[in-house]
């Protein structure tokens, strides 16, 4: 796969990573991409770069187009190094070019790489002239990172958008009408990364809408590229940072000998006889990527667990403390789960499932060695019961 232009002078640059399965913690089965973008004008300039190992991929890319030594502008979106890890490289090429980036971006690129370079920092609303095509930046701090911007080609309606709007896909095509299952990759990706900052999100989308940047195309770091109606990614966010859920509920919980799941099991039984989406997940035997995905838009989250040493089951707590730190909105739930001799993980879970922001509802769901069966009754009524609560709103 060669350069592809976007539009008449922007080319991806970038690298596919097929092998990629596990992303700093987030499994990702489809690979990615390390998107990184060339706009050639009068000057030339280079919107990120990819990761270390894939530099000489992207400098051939490059060298399709212009010598890499004749780029003039270098634009750091992010310093997270899946996107500024070859900046050594082509600032050793080309040696006239300056780096832009946001002053938080200078400091960590400083901080990083050590490069003695010329920067230009930048902030909301400055622009840098190519020639006919002007980039125009947008600080966006903690989307995801403090340092990071967006960078937008006003003449070809293109935003840039570094992390914001990715999908953790490999393919040998680079738009979104051309690869399946994109927005089931988005969502997967929001959870994942963008969701403890869902209000900041809706605030950078406001005002970038006052800005009133026309967008034909939205080129995000990671994966591709959406050019066949780019607000629909855009209105997902809305709705991903707004909490907006289904009637869906989610039971995830581990097991030592079977009690747990029993209860799981029961609860699922009576959420499902009356007509409401639920699914399960036994945590050691699922993926809490793909887990968090599905928390995106149910209303409910259930979690179980036997006590172990007076406490939660290593994986529950584990589990929890990752949705901890991705903070989902607008969620109701409840904590399960069995004990031998001495209780402890059904308070535990209850603890920490509320320090996720989840609205816990009175459940009385612990149960000694093995449920009977009218404490298996009970957990289906407690499912069947939850229905109401999710009916009664779905949208918090
Ligand atoms: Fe894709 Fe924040 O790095």
């Amino acid at each position: 796969m060669g350069k592809v232009e976007l539009k008449d002078g922007v080319y991806w640059v970038g690298a596919v990573d097929w092998n990629v399965r596990d992303f700093h913690g987030y499994t990702t089965p489809r690979g990615t991409s390390y998107n990184a973008y060339l706009v050639v004008d009068e000057k030339v300039a280079l919107v990120d770069t990819v990761k270390p190992h894939f530099a000489e991929d992207m400098l051939e890319r490059i060298s399709e187009i212009v010598n890499p030594k004749d780029v003039d502008y270098v634009i750091s979106n992010h310093v997270e190094k899946d996107h500024s890890g070859s900046i050594k490289e082509v600032m050793r090429l080309a040696k006239n070019a300056k780096v832009v980036a946001t002053e938080r971006g200078k400091a960590g690129l400083t901080r990083y790489y050590k490069g003695n370079w010329p920067f230009i920092t930048v902030k909301t609303g400055d622009r840098i002239k190519l020639g006919e095509k002007i980039l125009e930046f947008i600080e966006t701090p903690m989307l995801h990172w403090p340092d990071s911007m967006f960078t937008y080609v006003r003449k070809d309606r293109l935003l840039l958008p570094n992390d914001a709007f990715g999908q953790h896909i490999a393919a040998s095509k680079r738009f979104d009408d051309e690869v399946e299952n994109v927005m089931d990759e988005a969502a997967k990706y929001y959870a994942n990364i963008l969701m403890p900052f869902a209000p900041l999100i809706l605030k950078k989308i406001q005002e970038i809408q006052t800005m009133e940047l026309a967008i034909d195309m939205i080129g995000p770091r990671h994966g591709v590229i959406w050019r066949s109606e780019p607000e629909k990614i855009i209105e997902a966010y809305v709705k991903w940072s707004k909490g907006v859920a289904k009637q869906k509920a989610l039971i995830i919980y581990d097991t030592m000998w079977g009690s747990t799941e029993m209860i799981a099991k029961a609860i699922l039984k009576g959420i499902i006889n009356e007509g409401v989406e639920a699914k399960l997940f036994r945590l050691r035997n699922s993926d809490q990527t793909e887990i968090l995905k599905e928390i995106l838009d149910a209303k409910a989250v259930l979690v179980g667990s036997p006590t172990l040493n007076n406490g939660m089951f290593p994986s529950v707590s584990g589990f929890l403390t990752y949705m901890k730190g991705l903070r989902p909105k607008g969620k109701i739930g409840a904590a399960f789960g069995s004990y031998g001799w001495g209780k402890g993980a059904v308070k535990a879970v209850k603890e920490e499932l509320e320090k996720t922001g989840v609205k816990m509802l009175e459940a009385d769901l612990e149960f000694q060695y093995v449920p009977d069966e009218d404490e298996i009754k009970r957990c289906i009524q407690f499912g069947k019961e939850l229905t109401g609560k999710i009916r009664e709103e779905v949208y918090p």
